[in-house]
């Protein structure tokens, strides 16, 4: 994944609870974990997970935040029993539909368990909510374990980015098409002749 910086707008939004159900092939560890917005009051555990899973140009304290609080962006945790145990960030841009997946982590030893794969369904939930039509990210070409992560759910090459990391390794680019977007909705009531139609 990539740290640049993102964009965040002035006024915060209030959190709201993220409703979202893991998949119920998950077991072990996940079976009691939820998903949900993070709140003010994650952010002591946001950043305890940023040191156990990042060696390197982790997210302060202030960027956690700042990310929280911003309408620009959709902080998800996976708590299970009451601890945070995953971590997804997601960032909208105005006037855009592309969602950009800027940080996916879960904890060490919650590894394998299927973490990483519901919060990237939850992600894809909350970028489908905003009406993006593409959720992208950058992940480094020498980290398998996401790009296993990301190629088994949807997630298609778009390029390569050399020397796009601080210590010169190569980013590669990946898109994932999001389906049912509110767009796509009204297109497929008005095809079965349920919907509402377009003004022609
Ligand atoms: C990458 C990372 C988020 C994965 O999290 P995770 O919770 O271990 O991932 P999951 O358990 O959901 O998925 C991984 C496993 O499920 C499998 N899997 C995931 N989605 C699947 C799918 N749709 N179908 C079948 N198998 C799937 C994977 O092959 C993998 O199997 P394995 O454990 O046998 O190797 C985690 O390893 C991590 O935090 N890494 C460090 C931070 C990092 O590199 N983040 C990404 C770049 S910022």
């Amino acid at each position: 994944m990539t740290r640049p910086k993102p964009v965040f707008s002035a006024a915060g939004e209030a959190a709201q609870k993220f409703p979202f159900n893991p998949p119920s092939r998950l077991s072990g560890p996940l079976m009691s974990a939820a998903i949900r917005q993070a709140l003010a009051s994650d952010v002591d555990g946001l950043v305890a997970l940023e040191h156990a899973v990042f060696t390197a140009e982790r997210l302060s304290r202030r960027s956690f935040r700042r990310l929280v609080a911003s309408p620009s962006a959709r902080v998800l945790v996976a708590v299970d029993r009451d601890r945070i145990a995953g971590c997804a960030i997601v960032l909208f841009r105005a006037g855009s539909r592309s969602a950009r997946l800027y940080s996916i982590a879960v904890a060490p030893g919650m590894a394998g368990a299927g973490t990483g794969r519901a919060l990237l369904a939850a992600v894809l939930a909350a970028a489908a909510e905003r009406d993006c039509t593409e959720l992208r990210l950058e992940v480094r070409e020498d980290n398998p374990r996401a790009i296993a992560l990301y190629e088994l759910n949807g997630f298609v090459p778009r390029g390569r980015r050399p020397d796009y990391y601080a210590d010169g390794a190569t980013a590669i680019i990946y898109a994932c098409p999001i389906a049912g977007t509110a767009d796509e909705t009204r297109l497929e009531a008005r095809d079965a002749g349920t919907g509402e139609r377009t003004p022609q």
